[in-house]
């Protein structure tokens, strides 16, 4: 039995350092609001306690920003979708209480939701620019905090089949790229530094994994010996091969999930992909997919970016689809910091 229309779900997430709110009208989203965290750009990565201090300063007004822009008043939702988890504890503990809180006072229904689903479900957005997949396809997230091979069976029937045992991907562009002296998130300057450079200029090792498991910290380290070592004989190293590095990184980065990839597509005998995760905007994942379609006739979902990254309307995308079966959380959901699926 579906919800009645129109359905005005709030979704919030913060699970690590935005904080974001945004209202869906059915599956479209009205506003997506979001609080980036700059307090961590000092520290060269996120610092969760400082982390849990800004969501709450930002969480009010945030809320308050996505309700004003989505034109509706909140006396008009229907339900209030929160990410109960993967993620930071205090962090989760400020969008879980304040989002449960508020629905008790507006006296509606609230759903916990699995940050992870979100990234996956991020494609069932109603918008001009995507149709959703069907069903099965293989999700990949790959961000900051997580690297998976998701096998998705239905919305709500997900299965990690691969996934890394250290370092997520993100991690692994963020931390080499500090180490030539790039700024926290060093993910998309190392993209963009890439893409004037030889990816063929050096090699770093891609590791053997069991399965379609994972492993970031060694690229990471071969990264961090092979800098030392040339800066040691060059202390201009670096800087006369920047771009190099980068694109030779980058290549190695992304093969490695790649690899991976096209090892559960052969088994699965599932092509349709959908990606998810900040580092999605990738331009050398992106491109590499791309060509996939074209040439092995892979079906690739790539959503808009500002609902690739951690935003709040996939979690409220989620909380929509939950909320047609009418089975909504109680007030023991709270929050999950290693919530699988
Ligand atoms: O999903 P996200 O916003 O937050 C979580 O980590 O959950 O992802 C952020 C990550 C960071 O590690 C950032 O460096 C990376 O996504 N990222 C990129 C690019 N844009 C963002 N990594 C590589 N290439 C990019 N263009
Ligand atoms: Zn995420």
């Amino acid at each position: 039995m579906k919800v009645s229309t129109p359905f005005y779900t709030l979704g919030i997430e913060s699970s690590c350092d935005d904080t974001a709110a945004a209202i869906l009208c059915d599956g479209k989203v009205l506003s997506n609001c979001i609080a980036n965290q700059e307090i961590h750009k000092r520290y060269g990565g996120v610092v969760p306690e400082l982390a849990s201090r800004a969501h709450q300063s930002n969480i009010i007004p945030v809320v308050t920003a996505a309700i004003e822009q989505a034109g509706i008043e909140k006396k008009q939702l229907n339900l209030i979708a929160f990410t109960q988890g993967p993620g930071l504890l205090g962090s989760l503990l400020v969008g879980s209480s304040f989002a449960k809180s508020l629905a008790m006072g507006l006296n509606i229904p609230f759903l916990a939701v699995n940050h992870m689903q979100g990234h996956l479900l991020a494609s069932f957005i109603d918008h001009p620019q995507q149709q959703p997949p069907r069903f099965p396809f293989l999700g990949v997230t790959v961000s900051g905090g997580h690297t998976q091979i998701v096998l998705c069976k239905a919305a709500f029937d997900m299965e990690v089949i691969g996934e890394t045992q250290d370092d997520a991907i993100g991690e692994a562009f963020d931390k080499c790229g500090k180490i030539i002296g790039l700024p926290y998130p060093a993910g998309p300057s190392l993209d963009r530094l890439a893409q004037q450079g030889n990816s063929k200029a050096f090699t770093f090792p891609i590791p053997k994994m069991k399965g379609l498991n994972l492993s970031y910290s060694g690229i990471k380290t071969a990264f961090l010996n092979f800098i030392h070592k040339h800066q040691n004989k060059d202390p201009e190293f670096v800087e006369k091969n920047r771009e190099d590095l980068c694109a030779s990184l980058q290549w190695a980065l992304v093969e490695n999930i790649f690899r991976k990839l096209e090892q559960a597509v052969k088994e699965t005998d599932i092509n349709r992909i959908v990606i998810g995760g900040g580092v999605s905007a990738n331009s050398e994942i992106r491109a590499r997919l791309l060509d996939k379609a074209k040439t092995d006739q892979w079906t690739v979902h790539l959503p808009p970016f500002e609902y690739t990254t951690d935003n709040a309307a996939m979690i409220g995308m989620v909380g929509y689809l939950q909320a047609q079966s009418k089975k909504y959380s109680d007030f023991t959901a709270i929050a999950n910091p290693r919530l699988g699926f």
